[in-house]
């Protein structure tokens, strides 16, 4: 157990936070949303700028606010990937200053690691647990069987479902981030757009979400061209039956295959009310214990990003200050850097 300061700049969120013993002392986020919100979607070179105008502040900011001084840090992490390049490079060399300067230990960690442990500040893990990554670059279904042992059983073979969402957003006239306005105009929407469920009848676990958002956006641009109305909210609806119908059907089967005590969602999506609410319906049919992350940890935060670094601080899993981002890391590669 330690003192350790976190960041996190993988996507469109520019974070810091302080962990003293495994408790939270500081959790700030800078947002890039509104900038991004103007492209209707993340502009990965303004994401880099950004990072590096801010990235200063929020250090600073996280480190007052949890009262200590650097010099009485024993640690500082931070996500190495997956995520934009440009972006995990600016968190990255703003550890390795600070690693450097005080001499203290560099400790690398996964961006999907993180969204896994941010439910560890809300409930204890039970294993095997099968953790259901729902995501804006990721959808995946990691096994854990112990702490830090990822074992990923499925993943999307396309798209990551977020992406979906924001790109059927855009299609819709929907604002960025498009997991917003969709989970609430679908509260309002009936299933009248029919929209086939992608990977039908294949024996796999994987999930796909490609030819789902390209059904929608066909769908609409049909409608459009015949001179008919799109319905917004019904579209919505439609759409998120299958997008998260698909993620609960995945589960459900993966619950039975793998003999799992727990499932926990992870991830910017797992904000869906909808799919919280299936998924609870499901998990409760099954007797499985479902955790659900509250909406403050769902999204990017550099909070996550603190509770594995405490970990890994524990087990001395400390890199080289010739680390490299890898915007392409993979789970169960979390020691390789
Ligand atoms: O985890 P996250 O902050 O970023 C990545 O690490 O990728 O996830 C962002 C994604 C976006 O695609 C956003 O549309 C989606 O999470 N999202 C939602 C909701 N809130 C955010 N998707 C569906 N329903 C929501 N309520």
């Amino acid at each position: 157990m330690a003192k350790i300061l976190a960041i996190e700049s993988s996507c469109d969120e520019t974070a810091a936070s302080v962990i003293n013993n495994g408790v939270l002392l500081s959790n700030i986020v800078s947002t890039q949303i509104d900038v991004h919100r103007k492209y209707g979607g993340v502009m990965p070179e303004i994401a880099s700028r950004l990072h590096a105008e801010n990235i200063s502040i929020v250090i600073k900011e996280a480190m007052e606010e949890a009262k200590i001084s650097f010099e009485e840090l024993d640690a500082v992490a931070v996500t190495r990937g997956p995520g934009l390049i440009g972006a995990l490079h600016v968190g990255l060399q703003a550890a390795k200053t600070i690693s450097m300067l005080y001499n203290i230990p560099l400790i690398p960690v996964h961006h999907l690691a993180g969204h896994i442990y941010a439910n560890e500040y809300v409930s204890e893990f039970k294993f095997p647990m099968l953790a259901v990554v729902v995501s804006g670059g990721n959808t995946e279904l990691v096994l854990m069987k112990d702490h830090m042992d990822f074992e990923i059983i499925a993943e999307t073979v396309d798209d990551a479902i977020g992406e979906c969402y924001d790109k059927v957003a855009r299609v819709l006239g929907l604002p960025y981030p498009g997991g917003i306005p969709i989970d609430k105009l679908a509260k309002e929407g009936k299933h009248s757009y029919d929209l086939p469920t992608p990977l039908k009848g294949a024996k796999t676990l994987n999930l796909s979400y490609s030819g789902l958002k390209t059904n929608v956006i066909n769908l609409v641009h049909n409608l459009e061209q015949k001179g008919e109305k799109v319905n917004v909210a019904d579209m919505c609806k439609s759409f998120q039956d299958v997008a998260v119908g698909l993620v609960i059907d995945r589960t459900i089967k993966a619950v039975k295959e793998y003999k799992v005590n727990q499932v926990i969602l992870a991830g910017g999506v797992s904000a869906n009310s909808y799919l919280r609410e299936e998924m609870t319906k499901e998990m409760n049919k099954l007797n499985v214990e479902i955790k659900i992350p509250p909406i403050w940890c769902c999204t990017d935060n550099a909070a996550m990003i603190a509770k594995v670094a405490t970990r890994l601080y524990d087990l001395k899993v400390f890199a080289p200050l010739d680390l490299g981002v890898d915007p392409n890391w993979k789970i169960d590669e979390w020691n390789k850097f």
